[in-house]
């Protein structure tokens, strides 16, 4: 495993390999790894002959009020949990490296990134297709891997990708939970015992509105919506948004809605976590 911490060495190697005839994967990560990115690594593994890993905590998709500095990082960990799974390159640019000191160009999507965390984070998606789309141009995949832990974003992606003709196909890979349904995440590390224990609530909530919306059908989407932000509101969580929308369109459900993203956002303290449920109607 080889560790890149340049742009310009990056994109030559990127660039040689395809001329060999190599098939690239590429899984974007902000590091402090945990199974659900090691799954996301084990699918690139199955696929690719160069497995390319981008650790970076980017800044330009946090606010000036977030965590960006508290955001937990290990190199050494992650590095040994790369090598483990047979990565064949680390990405580990700095800031300093990543943006020249007068990068004025963004890319922007102004549909699907628009409602959840959009809303709550105005400045959050903008950040994470600018990264996404130099990282795409330095590591030259055949394919990427995104978490589904992230729907949005993933969706928020594949729209990127369709409207720019990037070459690279987006694969998913499936939500990992904890033992106790808790989704993974590098933020889950904030929560005392006690906020941890109270956080299954936002899983719990989102099963029962899945329930519901199966059982009663669209017609059920409001009550269920409502039953959840409950759920958590009352194990103490502040609900930042609890909503069910359209994976194509993320707006509100139609007829003709083949698919049903119900994700939810809470505070547990002030660690804001993300969770979700995926409906076939
Ligand atoms: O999902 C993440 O960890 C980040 O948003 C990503 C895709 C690595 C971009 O910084």
């Amino acid at each position: 495993m080889i560790i890149i911490n340049s742009r310009k060495e990056l994109q030559k190697f990127a660039l040689e390999q395809k001329k060999q005839g190599k098939v690239i994967g590429f899984v974007p990560t902000m590091g402090f790894l945990h199974d659900g990115h090691l799954s996301l690594i084990d699918i690139a593994r199955a696929k690719a002959d160069i497995v390319i890993v981008s650790i970076f905590v980017n800044p330009t998709q946090f606010a000036p009020t977030e965590d960006l500095d508290q955001y937990p990082r290990d190199f050494d960990r992650d590095a040994n949990l790369c090598a483990d799974r047979k990565v064949d390159v680390i990405f580990a640019p700095t800031p300093e490296e990543m943006y020249p000191d007068d990068a004025s160009t963004w890319v922007t999507e102004t549909e699907l990134s628009k409602p959840l965390c959009g809303a709550s984070r105005p400045t959050f998606f903008r950040g994470v297709t600018t990264v996404v789309a130099k990282l795409f141009l330095l590591t030259q995949p055949d394919f990427a891997v995104f978490g589904l832990k992230d729907a949005q974003q993933l969706f928020v992606i594949k729209r990127m990708v369709r409207d720019l003709d990037f070459p690279i196909e987006i694969i998913p890979g499936a939500l990992v939970r904890d033992s106790d349904g808790l989704a993974l995440s590098s933020r889950n590390r904030y929560l005392s015992d006690d906020e941890r224990s109270r956080a299954l609530s936002i899983h719990k909530s989102l099963l029962e509105a899945r329930e519901l919306i199966e059982k009663q059908g669209l017609s059920a989407i409001g009550s269920a919506l409502e039953n959840a932000k409950n759920i958590m509101a009352s194990a103490g969580g502040n609900v930042d948004y609890v909503s069910a929308l359209d994976i194509d369109t993320m707006k509100p459900p139609t007829p003709h809605t083949s698919q049903l993203l119900v994700a939810a956002a809470c505070f547990f303290g002030t660690t804001r976590l993300i969770d979700n449920e995926l409906i076939d109607l």
